[in-house]
């Protein structure tokens, strides 16, 4: 692919273009939002926890200063947000399109006594200005972009020069017992739990359909530097099931 062509974004079943995709988006999330938290943990057997604490502590050295500022992208109920609060000294905003999860992330960055700054926006249009983070992260959300390039812009564009990026997505495990297992899970057994404790259709059969298109590693690490990153690396987790991609605003 080459640099000048557009990225792929996600386009859940039945949507068209990135307006369709990002409605579709914005409603899944809108509809099972009541019951995410509780289905994260489940259906990660509480990995999800340690994927986003190692995720914050990647980025830790960043956040020593008082002046420091984050900015967790699709922050959904902020338990990455409210991590990098934990580790981090400085300011830390959320940001999501979808109410409901901004709703509980609210609830719970008061019950943490956080004070995350919870925004409602679109992560492709982020009403932010340039140039002011010195962590921009993405927990579970950047795959679910309609549009990965314009993603990745938008994410330079609002760190600071020096400023890091980081992506933490699902993978796909590739080889061996362990991967054929897991997508099985992932495939089968995941989307059947995911409908029916959200009680609703669809989502969660859209989760390993999405992972499934993603780019690999290696691909999404060509793009951060297509998009302007340096010192782009990433690390697998738990067999592969994880990635974290981070990448140095030159
Ligand atoms: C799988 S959840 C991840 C939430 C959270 N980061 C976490 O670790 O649990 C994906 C989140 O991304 C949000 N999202 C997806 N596309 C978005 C966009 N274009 N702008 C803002 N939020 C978006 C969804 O509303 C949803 O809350």
């Amino acid at each position: 692919m080459s640099a000048q062509e557009p990225l792929p974004g996600t386009r859940p079943a039945g949507t068209r273009d990135e307006r369709e995709a990002a409605r579709a988006v914005r409603e899944m999330f809108t509809r099972i939002a009541p019951r995410y938290d509780l289905l994260n943990r489940v259906l990660s057997l509480t990995f999800d926890r340690r994927w986003r604490r190692r995720a914050a502590a990647a980025v830790e050295s960043q956040l020593t200063s008082r002046q420091a500022c984050a900015l967790d992208l699709c922050c959904g109920t902020a338990d990455l947000a409210l991590e990098l609060a934990r580790v981090g000294r400085g300011r830390v905003v959320g940001s999501d399109f979808a109410r409901p999860m901004l709703v509980r992330a609210r609830e719970k960055s008061a019950a943490a006594q956080a004070g995350l700054l919870l925004v409602e926006a679109d992560a492709l249009q982020s009403p932010f200005a340039g140039n002011q983070f010195d962590v921009v992260t993405a927990a579970f959300g950047f795959r679910n972009l309609a549009n990965y390039r314009r993603g990745l812009e938008e994410i330079h564009r609002l760190l600071k020069p020096g400023g890091v990026a980081a992506i933490l997505e699902f993978a796909v495990p590739q080889r061996g017992v362990f991967a054929r297992l897991y997508r099985f899970y992932f495939r089968s057994v995941l989307p059947r739990i995911g409908n029916t404790v959200s009680g609703v259709r669809g989502p969660y059969s859209y989760l390993p359909a999405s992972v499934e298109k993603f780019p690999g590693c290696e691909q999404l690490a060509q793009w951060m530097e297509q998009a302007g990153f340096r010192a782009v690396s990433y690390q697998t987790w738990t067999g592969g099931v994880v990635a974290l991609h981070q990448g140095v605003k030159g």
